[in-house]
C-alpha cells in the first residue's frame, strides 16, 4: 500500500495493510509479516522495519502493537507498506519463513511473493557462493537476496529499482507475483508477475491523468537493457504514467486479489505475466523486457462492480455457511439473462461467437480439480446427452501426468471458482499449446483462466470466501448444463427433454430454499455423528458426484475420515467396510439407477449396515429400509444433484462446528491453490 502526498498516521498505514491481509486469508494463513518504514522520523527513509508472526493475521496485528519503537502517530506524507499473509510450500510455518524475506540483516531490500520459484535451489547455491548468508527455508529468500547481489554488482549509480527487478525476474524460473521495497529507493515501490495474479488499485480524488497506461518495452539484450532503460527512466513523461491531475495526491493498492482492496477503491489494473509496475515520485508505469505479437500496447484502469457487503459475512457464523444459504440467489444469478424461460432458448454471451467452432468439434474435454472437478461429473451425462459428443472429465494433475493427447479439433472447458489454480491453468496453457479451443468457467473476472481462454461463462454466484467450496458448485453445474441447452438448441429430437431440464431449472432456487429448511434436521443428524471417526457416502448415476463431493466437504472441514463411494463398485471392495458401526450415507433419487440403488441398499442392510437416506420424497421404499431419511424435493434427474449435495454441505458444516474447527480456515488448505 502507497500512499503518496496522501497524510497517513502508522496507525492508518497499518489498518490498510493489516485489513487487506484478513480479506486474503481465505488465500492461505500459517504465518504473516509487514515491512514499513522505520519509527525515527529523521532517518525513516533509511529504515525499513520488519513484523513477522506465525499465524494468523489476528496474531500480526497483535504483535504489531505491541512493539515499543512503533510510534502509531507518526505521520508520513509518503510511504510505502508491504504485508503478505503465507501457506508454506517451502519450510514450515514460522515467523522467519514468513514474508516479507529480506536481502540482509540490514533490511536494504525486501519481498513478497506469491507462488513458487522452481530454480531456488541453483541461485542459492550461487548466492551462497558470493557470500550471501540465507536464514529460513523459502525459495523466496533467494529472490530478496538476489536483488541485493544485482545492485550490490550494478554499474552504474543511479541504476533504478524497476531495472534491478527485472535483471532479477530475467533469472526466475516458475511462477510469482513480487513486490518489493527498498531503503535505497524510499518511497517507491515495484511490482511484477509471473503466472500468480497481481492487480493495482488507484485511489485519488483527483482525475487520473489517463485511463490507458501505454507499456513501455525494452530490448532484451543486456547492454541495451542498460543503455535504453537509462533513457527510458529519465524520459517518463505523463504520457506513459498514471498519476493523479492537481495536487498528484494519489494512492496506489497492490494486492493479489481485488477482495484485498475493494473497500479502498473499485479502480484497479490487472498486470500480465511479465510486466514490471514501478511507482516512483506517485507515478506509476508499467514496462516489459520483450514485445510479442500478440502483446496488448496498453494497461486499462477497470472499474470492479464487486461490493464490500459482498464479501462479509452477513449474520452468519462463518462465511461456509452464508455460502451455502445464499444458493437460491446465486443460482438464480447464474441464470439471470441467459435462460429464456418463455422461449425455452439459453445464450451465453461469451460462448455465442464460438458456437459454430465447438458444434463441429471430436469431443469435449472438462477440466478442474477438486470441487470444480466434481462439477464436471455431475454434468458429464447431462452434457453427452445434450450435445451427443464424447465427454472427458479430467483431473487436472491427472490430466497433465498422462500428457493426454490432445487435438485442434478438442474442445476443452477449464473449470475453476478462483480462476488461479495453477494445475488448471496449466492444463489450459497445455491444450493451448496444442490447438484445442479452450473455454473457461469461473468466479473469478479478470482472473488467470479467464483471460487465458479464447472463450468462457462466468458463473456470477458473487465472492466465495469459505475455503470450502458450496455455491460455486452449484453454479459451475448449472453452467454447464446452460451450455448442454444452448448447444442442443436445433435438435428436434432433444426438444421434449430441454423443455423439461429449463422447467427444472427454473423451479430450481424454489426447490432450495426448501432444502434448505432441512438445516436443523441435519444438525440433530450431525449431532449424532459427530464423534465418528469415518463417514461413507455412497449413490450412483447422475448423484455419484454428489457423494464425491460430500465427502470431500466432510473431510476438509471436520478432518473426519470420508469416501465417496459409486454404488455399483459395492461388491468389488467397499462392502467390506460395512457393518453396524460404520456410518452409511446413501442418496438414492428416483430416477434411471433407482432399482440399482435399491440394490445397493439391500447389500447394506444384509451386512447389518444402518443407512442414512437422502431420498425423493415420495419415496416410500428406501425409507423402510432406513435407519434415518432426509426427504429432498424431486427435480428432473439430471438437476436433481444440485438439491441432492446440499443437505451434504450443512451436514458438514454442522460436523465441523461440533466437532471445534474453524469452518472457514481448514488446516492445511488455501482458496486459491496456485501452486502445482
Ligand atoms: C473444495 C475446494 C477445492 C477446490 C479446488 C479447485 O471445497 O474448494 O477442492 O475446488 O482447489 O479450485 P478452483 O475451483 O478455484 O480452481
Amino acid at each position: 500500500y502507497m500512499n503518496y502526498r496522501v497524510p497517513r498516521t502508522r496507525k492508518e498505514i497499518f489498518e490498510t495493510l493489516i485489513k487487506g491481509l484478513q480479506r486474503l486469508e481465505y488465500r492461505g494463513y500459517d504465518s504473516a509479516g509487514v515491512a514499513i518504514d522505520g519509527n525515527n522520523h529523521e532517518v525513516k527513509e533509511k529504515h525499513i522495519q520488519l513484523v513477522k508472526k506465525k499465524g494468523k493475521v489476528k496474531a500480526l496485528d497483535e504483535e504489531l502493537y505491541k512493539q515499543d519503537s512503533m510510534d502509531l502517530k507518526v505521520e508520513f506524507e509518503t510511504h510505502f507498506g508491504i504485508a503478505h499473509t503465507r501457506w508454506a510450500t517451502h519450510g514450515v510455518p514460522s515467523a522467519v519463513n514468513s514474508h516479507p524475506q529480506r536481502s540482509d540483516k540490514g533490511n536494504e531490500f525486501v519481498v513478497i511473493h506469491n507462488g513458487i520459484i522452481t530454480n531456488y535451489k541453483d541461485l542459492r547455491k550461487f548466492l551462497e557462493s558470493k557470500g550471501y548468508e540465507f536464514e529460513s527455508e523459502t525459495d523466496t529468500e533467494t529472490i530478496a537476496k538476489l536483488i541485493k547481489y544485482v545492485f550490490d554488482n550494478r554499474e552504474t549509480e543511479d541504476i533504478t529499482f524497476s531495472t534491478l527487478v527485472e535483471r532479477v525476474i530475467q533469472q526466475l524460473e516458475g511462477a510469482f507475483a513480487l513486490v518489493f521495497k527498498s531503503i535505497h529507493y524510499p518511497g517507491e515501490a515495484v511490482a511484477t508477475r509471473r503466472g500468480s495474479p497481481l492487480l493495482i488499485g488507484v485511489r485519488s480524488k483527483y482525475k487520473l491523468s489517463t485511463e490507458q497506461i501505454p507499456v513501455l518495452y525494452r530490448t532484451c539484450n543486456i547492454e541495451n537493457v542498460k543503455m535504453i532503460c537509462k533513457a527510458r527512466m529519465k524520459r517518463l513523461d505523463s504520457s506513459a504514467c498514471l498519476h493523479a491531475v492537481g495536487d498528484k495526491a494519489v494512492e496506489f493498492f497492490f494486492a493479489s486479489d481485488a477482495s484485498a482492496i475493494i473497500e479502498h477503491t473499485n479502480r484497479v489494473i490487472f498486470l500480465e505475466d511479465d510486466d514490471i509496475a514501478a511507482v516512483a515520485d506517485g507515478k506509476l508505469s508499467i514496462h516489459r523486457i520483450k514485445r510479442s505479437a500478440s502483446d496488448d500496447p496498453s494497461r486499462a484502469i477497470q472499474t470492479l462492480q464487486m461490493e464490500l457487503q459482498q464479501i462479509m459475512k452477513g449474520n452468519f457464523s462463518a462465511f461456509m455457511q452464508k455460502e451455502i444459504f445464499e444458493q437460491p440467489e446465486s443460482v438464480f444469478n447464474t441464470m439471470r439473462g441467459r435462460v429464456n424461460f418463455e422461449t425455452n432458448t439459453v445464450l451465453l454471451g461469451g460462448l455465442k461467437d464460438h458456437l459454430k467452432e465447438i458444434r463441429r468439434c471430436r469431443r469435449l474435454i472438462v477440466i478442474g480439480c477438486g470441487t470444480s472437478y466434481h462439477a464436471a461429473v455431475a454434468t458429464r451425462q447431462v452434457l453427452e446427452e445434450l450435445t451427443e459428443l464424447p465427454v472427458m472429465v479430467e483431473l487436472a494433475s491427472d490430466f497433465l501426468d498422462r500428457n493426454t493427447p490432445v487435438f485442434r479439433d478438442d474442445v476443452c472447458f477449464f473449470i475453476s471458482q478462483s480462476g488461479e489454480t495453477a494445475d488448471t491453468l496449466l492444463a489450459l496453457r497445455y491444450c493451448k499449446d496444442r490447438g484445442a479451443l479452450t473455454v473457461g468457467v469461473t468466479n473469478t473476472v479478470g482472473s488467470s483462466i479467464s483471460r487465458e481462454t479464447d472463450c468462457g461463462v462466468h458463473i456470477n454466484a458473487g465472492p466465495e470466501i469459505g475455503v470450502a467450496s458450496t455455491k460455486a458448485y452449484t453454479s459451475q453445474f448449472i453452467s454447464l448444463v446452460m451450455f448442454g441447452l444452448m448447444m442442443s438448441e436445433d435438435r428436434i429430437s432433444l426438444q421434449s427433454r430441454r423443455q423439461e431440464i429449463i422447467r427444472g431449472l427454473k423451479s430450481l432456487p424454489e426447490l432450495i430454499k426448501e432444502v434448505l429448511l432441512l438445516d436443523e434436521k441435519i444438525h440433530d443428524l450431525a449431532l449424532e455423528l459427530y464423534t465418528q471417526r469415518s463417514l461413507l457416502v455412497m449413490g450412483r448415476g447422475y448423484n455419484y458426484a454428489t457423494c464425491l463431493e460430500g465427502a470431500l466437504k466432510i473431510k476438509e472441514i471436520t478432518y473426519m475420515h470420508s469416501e465417496g463411494i459409486l454404488a455399483g463398485e459395492l461388491k468389488h471392495g467397499p462392502l467390506a467396510l460395512i457393518d453396524k458401526q460404520m456410518p452409511v450415507i446413501m442418496v438414492i433419487m428416483k430416477d434411471p439407477c433407482f432399482a440399482k440403488c435399491q440394490n445397493a441398499l439391500q447389500q447394506v442392510t444384509a451386512r447389518q449396515g444402518r443407512p442414512i437416506i437422502l431420498c425423493s420424497r415420495d419415496d416410500t421404499e428406501s425409507s423402510k429400509f432406513a435407519y434415518k431419511t432426509i426427504e429432498l424435493p424431486h427435480t428432473v434427474d439430471c438437476l436433481q444433484g444440485i438439491l441432492s449435495v446440499i443437505p451434504l454441505q450443512l451436514l458438514s458444516f454442522h460436523l465441523a462446528v461440533l466437532r471445534g474447527y474453524d469452518v472457514d480456515f481448514p488446516r492445511n488448505l488455501a482458496k486459491s491453490v496456485t501452486v502445482e
